[in-house]
């Protein structure tokens, strides 16, 4: 599909980097090296190379959901791509499901929850900070072009409030809160016979309380405790090795299903 007025669009210079922008009409993206007219890429077909205007080979996509999340505005931390990939497979996160988290954060796992449930599913998002929400509201809003109506976005505390019952009979929950643990009775109560309960936090310290937490309520089969590390390699045609650099250490992920 051809690029319209409004779409996101990625652009990748010769090094490599990548920028995301709104196309507005007659407006120039500035980036480190030179610019490009908005009105030259407005038209062409996602995959077009331009020509900055310091002479400059750049690339033009639609931008791709992960590089989408890491340039969105933040509030809070987001899960890391490579987080979110195994969140949602570990978690076997299906079309239909009835999906809760706590805390929405930035909405970097949110809209990935959108995409796995589809139309007929339903992602129900806690959050305590009012400007974390609306923050959130605004990168899901720009991500979809508007917001899903599968999804409900709650300002709530979900250790002093819990889980509210119209929100109950949950497929999977997924907490990536800075105390875990004080959420666990609640989900106990409000996850389906089966469901899957995923915990993300950077810490062993986190991860021993939520354990014993699960452990402790005879409700959950604690299936196991992941880390998922990613390195990318240099390919060049006399050095092909891993880049020096990776992102290490993020967080570790819990999964646990809850039994009849
Ligand atoms: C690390 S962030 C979540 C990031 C999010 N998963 C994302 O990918 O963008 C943790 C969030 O939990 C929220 N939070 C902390 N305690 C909470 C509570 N008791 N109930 C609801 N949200 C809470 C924080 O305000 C913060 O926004």
């Amino acid at each position: 599909m051809k690029f319209k007025t409004g779409q996101f669009v990625e652009l990748i210079d010769t090094k490599g980097r990548k920028y995301i922008f709104q196309l507005k009409k007659n407006e120039k993206f500035h980036f480190h090296q030179g610019f490009v007219l908005h009105n030259e890429i407005i038209g062409k077909e996602p995959g077009c190379q331009l020509v900055s205007s310091k002479g400059k080979k750049v690339l033009v996509f639609y931008p791709k959901t992960s590089d989408f999340l890491l340039k969105m505005k933040r509030g809070a931390q987001i899960i890391y791509p490579k987080d979110l990939g195994a969140i949602l497979t570990l978690g076997d996160i299906s079309l239909n499901n009835k999906v809760l988290e706590a805390g929405t954060g930035s909405g970097a796992l949110t809209i990935y929850l959108l995409k796995m449930v589809g139309e007929k599913g339903k992602v129900i998002s806690y959050e305590r900070r009012k400007e974390f929400l609306e923050r959130a509201k605004e990168n899901i809003k720009n991500y979809f072009g508007k917001l899903p109506q599968n999804l409900i976005l709650r300002k709530r505390d979900i250790y002093k409030q819990g889980i509210r019952r119209e929100d109950k009979n949950l497929d999977r929950v997924v907490l990536d809160l800075p105390e875990p643990w004080r959420a666990i009775d609640a989900v106990k109560k409000s996850l389906k016979a089966g469901g899957i309960l995923m915990v993300y936090n950077p810490t062993v310290q986190q991860m021993l309380r939520v354990k014993k937490e699960i452990d402790k309520t005879k409700r959950f089969y604690f299936e196991g405790m992941y880390e998922v590390l990613q390195r990318e390699w240099k390919i060049e045609e006399m050095s092909m090795r891993p880049k020096d650099r990776m992102v290490a250490h993020t967080g570790f992920i819990l999964v646990a299903r809850r039994l009849s």
